[in-house]
């Protein structure tokens, strides 16, 4: 009999939204390199990916260089210095900006911190934020107004996912004290994507000096970006969701103009100038000024592998068409199943489907379906399940998730 195994060719082409034999035989092929894959329908994307065994391997190996070469030598540091260069490269080619605007970080909330607490804040500046933050973010934002006596407000976007129109509502509350806007391009509770560049000028038509930030944790890995295009001030990701990084890689992206006004918080080694005999001098010119100090630098590479895989399998767009195909045959799936509820009216514009099941707790459904292997998770406000997919995400997991869903009911 003859075998068939995948070429190079069968991953360098575009994929079909369907499941073709071909197309089918290249994501078998490429979801080998993801061992969590292998026996569980996984829809947590959103709060993890799963990491590829090119990843793994690069870390391991990257590990075993450091302690071959040093640790601590100059054979080393070059080594991670190159390492970390590649890695802002790799994030700066997703984002479409130039790698001198990304900042090496720890997480989306380590990004997010950089942002809110460098900005020279005075009393009374209001800073706004929706309604759909994720909580670690809530919680910064109202430390800075309990600190400086800033006035944090929240505008409501949660009730524009059927009706109504976020970019009004989030516009209607910017007024001339406003100095920072935080809003998630993504909603990670609903799922909704926020129209990023009509929010930005609708706020700068408001006033022309305020700041954005976005928690970008549910749109990195997602949606095609070109942050320059959008305008956006800051951005803050990170590379163990969606890009299927490992976790503790994480990065910001500031706008080169703004490098002046935000001022680096968290300081030490590699951020800053030193003269000759050891002083410091002045900031790093460029995005590295906001990067601290030792890392866990051959995570990097695990980063910069998992992002090399993704752009081997297709695009931005091919992956978020993908993407949005596949949402919507969740969304379908679980619309046809009595009892259940999807919190929009629509299919999805990305990977997140937010429904509820009408009887029972959350968590009890989230530890039944994780009994059969199904892993999703459960959402407090608005309370609800969340099931997340991918492009590695295969018809036949959707399809076996909702009917054994539809089983337990
Ligand atoms: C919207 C949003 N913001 C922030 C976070 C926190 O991410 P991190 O642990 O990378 O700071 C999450 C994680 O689930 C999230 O969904």
């Amino acid at each position: 009999m003859e075998v068939c195994l995948p070429t190079l060719t069968d991953f360098a082409m575009p994929h079909s939204l369907h499941d073709t034999p071909a197309s089918l035989s290249a994501l078998e092929a490429h979801r080998r390199q993801f061992s969590a894959l292998s026996n569980k329908g996984y829809f947590n994307y959103g709060g993890q990916g799963p990491l590829p065994q090119l990843a793994l391997d690069a870390i391991l190996e990257g590990y075993r260089q450091m302690q071959s070469d040093g640790p601590f030598s100059k054979k080393a540091f070059d080594w991670v210095t190159a390492q970390a260069q590649q890695t802002r490269s790799a994030i700066a080619q997703e984002l479409c900006v130039s790698p001198d605007t990304i900042s090496l970080t720890d997480s989306v909330s380590a990004g997010c911190n950089i942002a809110l607490w460098g900005l020279p804040w005075r009393k009374a500046d209001h800073l706004l934020i929706t309604d759909c933050e994720h909580p670690g973010i809530v919680a910064a934002t109202q430390e800075l107004g309990r600190r400086y006596g800033v006035c944090v407000e929240t505008c409501p976007v949660l009730q524009t996912l059927n009706e109504g129109d976020p970019v009004a509502a989030i516009a209607a509350q910017v007024n001339s004290d406003t100095r920072l806007v935080v809003l998630s391009h993504i909603l990670w509770n609903t799922g909704q994507v926020l129209p990023l560049a009509d929010v930005i000028l609708a706020c700068r038509q408001q006033n022309p000096d305020v700041l954005i930030l976005v928690d970008a944790a549910q749109s990195v890995g997602v949606l095609p970006l070109n942050l320059a295009d959008l305008d956006v001030d800051f951005y803050a990701l990170t590379g163990h969701k969606w890009l299927c990084g490992p976790d503790g890689v994480g990065a910001l992206y500031v706008r080169p103009d703004l490098r002046d006004k935000l001022s680096p918080t968290f300081i030490g080694w590699r951020g800053i100038r030193v003269d000759q005999v050891g002083n410091p001098t002045g900031w790093k010119a460029d995005g590295t000024r906001y990067e601290m100090a030792t890392a866990a630098f051959p995570l990097y590479r695990g980063l910069s592998e998992a992002i090399a895989l993704h752009r081997q399998w297709g695009n931005a767009t091919q992956r978020y068409q993908r993407i949005c195909a596949l949402s919507k045959r969740l969304w379908t799936n679980l619309t046809l199943i009595k009892g259940v509820e999807c919190l929009s009216q629509r299919a999805p514009d990305a990977g997140l489907v937010s429904f509820r099941i009408r009887g029972g707790a959350n968590g009890d459904w989230v530890a039944a379906l994780e009994t059969k292997q199904i892993m999703i998770r459960s959402i407090a406000n608005p309370n609800c399940l969340r099931a997340c997919v991918h492009y590695l995400t295969l018809e036949s997991e959707i399809d076996e998730f909702t009917s054994t869903l539809a089983e337990l009911l």
